[in-house]
This record gives C-alpha cells, sequence and structure tokens, in this order.
C-alpha cells in the first residue's frame, strides 16, 4: 500500500482521483475550500467517481470516509447519493427505492423515472435494484396503495415492451377503437387489461403513430337501436376524462414522454429550474441531469440550446442551493463536452 506513495501520481487514476479528494477534504493547500471539494467529486464520470470514492475509503480509512460525508451532508439527497454509483442506472434505482421509503411514497419522482426509460433501461434499474438488496416490482405491489396506479407501474416495471421501430396503421386503429370503447367515462365494456397492453407494450413509433390516428377517429356505437358518434378527441382529453389523480398525472406524462423523449427531459429540467422556491424544482432538475448522464445527456443539452444557455440558466435560477450549481456545472463539464 505505501508503494503507492513513492509511485508519482498517474493522471486520472483511482489514486490520484483519491488523493486529490483528500487533499480537497483536507484543505490542501490553501484551506478548505468547498469550491474545489465538489470539482473534485462532480466533475467525473460515473465509474471514475465510483473508483476514486471505493479507492479513498480504502486508502485513507473509515473516519476520512466519514468525514467526506459529513463535509457534504447539507447538500440535498438527490446530489449526494449518486456520488458511490457506477452508473444511471443505479442512480435511477435509489431514487426508485427512496422515493418508496416512508409512511407514503412520494409519486413524481416515481412517475418521471417510470414513464420515461425504455424497457431496455428499465431492465438495468431493476438488476441495480436487486444488486443494492431490492426487487424493484415487489416492493412496488408492497408500496404502491391499490388501484390503477399500482397496475400502472407494475405494468412499466415488467419493462417487456416491444422495442422494434415498425409502426402498422390497421393496428393503430384496432387499438383506438379499443381505448374509444374504454369510453365514455368507462361506460361501455372496460378491459383495464386490454388498455394496458397497447399502452405499455407497443413500441414507441407505434403508439405515436396511434396517438395520431386517435385524435381523428370516428368511434360509433349501438345505443338503445341508435347509433351514437363519439366526440372526437385527444389521447390527453380521453386520459384527462376517464382517469383521476396519480393515475391521470402518470398517464400524462408518459403520453408526453412517449412523444417526444428528449424533449420531455429538457422539459423537466427547464420547469425544475423556474419552479419557484420551496417547490421540489430543485431535485427533478438533479434528477433528470445525474439520472441521464451516461445514456442521452448530450442530445438533452444540445434540445435545451448548448451547454453554456444550460449553465447559465443554471446559474442563475433562484431555485437551487450553491451546492448543486457547482455540482451540476462540474457534472456537465465531465459529461457533456460536445455539447
Ligand atoms: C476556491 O477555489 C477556487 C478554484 O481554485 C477559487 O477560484 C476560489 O477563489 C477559492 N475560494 C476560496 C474561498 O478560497
Ligand atoms: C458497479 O457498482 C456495482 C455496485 O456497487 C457493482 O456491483 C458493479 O460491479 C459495478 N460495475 C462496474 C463495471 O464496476
Amino acid at each position: 500500500m505505501f508503494l503507492l506513495f513513492l509511485i508519482p501520481s498517474i493522471l486520472g487514476s483511482p489514486e490520484s482521483d483519491a488523493k486529490a479528494l483528500n487533499e480537497a477534504l483536507n484543505g490542501i493547500p490553501d484551506g478548505f475550500n468547498e469550491s474545489t471539494l465538489i470539482t473534485v467529486i462532480y466533475e467525473k464520470k460515473y465509474l471514475r467517481r465510483q473508483k476514486m470514492v471505493e479507492t479513498f475509503r480504502r486508502v485513507y480509512g473509515e473516519d476520512q470516509y466519514s468525514n467526506l460525508w459529513n463535509k457534504i451532508s447539507y447538500a440535498p439527497d438527490d446530489i449526494r447519493m449518486g456520488i458511490i454509483d457506477n452508473s444511471s442506472a443505479f442512480y435511477d434505482a435509489k431514487v426508485l427505492i427512496h422515493a418508496m421509503r416512508g409512511r407514503s411514497y412520494k409519486k413524481k419522482p416515481i412517475i418521471e423515472v417510470m414513464v420515461s426509460r425504455t424497457s431496455k433501461e428499465m431492465k438495468k434499474i431493476k438488476e441495480a435494484s436487486l444488486a443494492l438488496g431490492t426487487d424493484l416490482c415487489d416492493q412496488m405491489d408492497c408500496e404502491l396503495g391499490f388501484g390503477d396506479f399500482k397496475d400502472v407501474m407494475l405494468e412499466l416495471c415488467k419493462a417487456d415492451r416491444n422495442e422494434d421501430d415498425w409502426y402498422d396503421v390497421d393496428l393503430a386503429l384496432k387499438d383506438c377503437d379499443k381505448l374509444y370503447q374504454f369510453g365514455p367515462r368507462r361506460m361501455l365494456d372496460t378491459d383495464e387489461y386490454g388498455i394496458n397492453k397497447i399502452l405499455f407494450k407497443r413500441n414507441y413509433e407505434q403508439l405515436r403513430v396511434m396517438f395520431r390516428v386517435f385524435s381523428n377517429y370516428v368511434f360509433t356505437y349501438l345505443w338503445k337501436d341508435e347509433y351514437i358518434t363519439l366526440e372526437k378527441r385527444s389521447i390527453e382529453t380521453m386520459i384527462d376524462e376517464e382517469y383521476s389523480l396519480s393515475t391521470k398525472d402518470a398517464l400524462l406524462e408518459y403520453v408526453k414522454a412517449v412523444k417526444n423523449r428528449i424533449g420531455y427531459f429538457v422539459n423537466l429540467i427547464k420547469n425544475g429550474l423556474t419552479d419557484g422556491a420551496g417547490s421540489n424544482g430543485e431535485r427533478q432538475v438533479i434528477r433528470t441531469i445525474f439520472g441521464r448522464t451516461g445514456i442521452d445527456l448530450p442530445e438533452i443539452v444540445k434540445e435545451f440550446g448548448g451547454k453554456d444557455k444550460l449553465v447559465e440558466s443554471i446559474r442563475k435560477s433562484v431555485d437551487l442551493y450553491w451546492f448543486t450549481k457547482q455540482a451540476l456545472i462540474a457534472i456537465l463539464n465531465a459529461n457533456c463536452e460536445e455539447c
């Protein structure tokens, strides 16, 4: 172990990173400087950050490791918990597990993550949860109460969506027919299982086509010897009229994410930055940036208007702690070089 200190530090090795972290923590050479500490921790890609923290813990010991957590203890949970993870799947898994702790679940983070992850991503999140000792779908089954909100989350948790990118207009028409039968206000045959099979199992392109067809679909049914034609409505109106509470929120978010995933994340960031003090906007921004790091963060940042614009918006936001701002900018610096 001592040999380590005799070798000149190799740029970017876990050992030199750990040393930098230790020095930042001890305030070497210019006294403790929070800004330096944040940069050392956050200006990294996931895997390298995990290696640094693990190496730091091994080399400098448990007391110093506790010291690290103490020094950053006032920062929001969402931004601290990611520092020992090595992928966004682990981060998302923790967000979900945390959101289900306590007396009542926090629906916002659950909805955000569950409606917007692809099946492939969801499978990785489930694996990560298992590695953290939690079977995610079982946990949802236990914690999300009774009713259709839980059913929706469990369907998404199965992560068995078809992920091809073909579409079939005839199939879209058939699906519209089933969805229209679901209304009006569920007077007609309600086949929730059938609805879920359409909404959560069809591939994204197919759903986008179906949503478009849906708005112009003419649905007629026989009622006491009379043909009745339902008023046309958009998929959003259908959801708004047929569902309530958390389920409605989840499905409306889901439709947004299906229609435009990158745009969905951009809006989470935009709204989070301007939500106003006391809202959970800050955590929403952290979750989105941390959760998409290593996946599609560059695309999201480009769609936002570029890194400079995002950094500027983060700096100017009155709703973010100073710590959060520094950390997010550091993450962007290390994970979004070409934005
Ligand atoms: C902390 O370090 C940064 C970067 O090295 C420097 O710009 C800043 O002035 C320092 N702050 C304090 C309080 O020393
Ligand atoms: C990522 O972290 C998890 C949990 O700490 C660990 O089990 C896994 O092996 C790590 N993966 C890599 C590539 O280091």
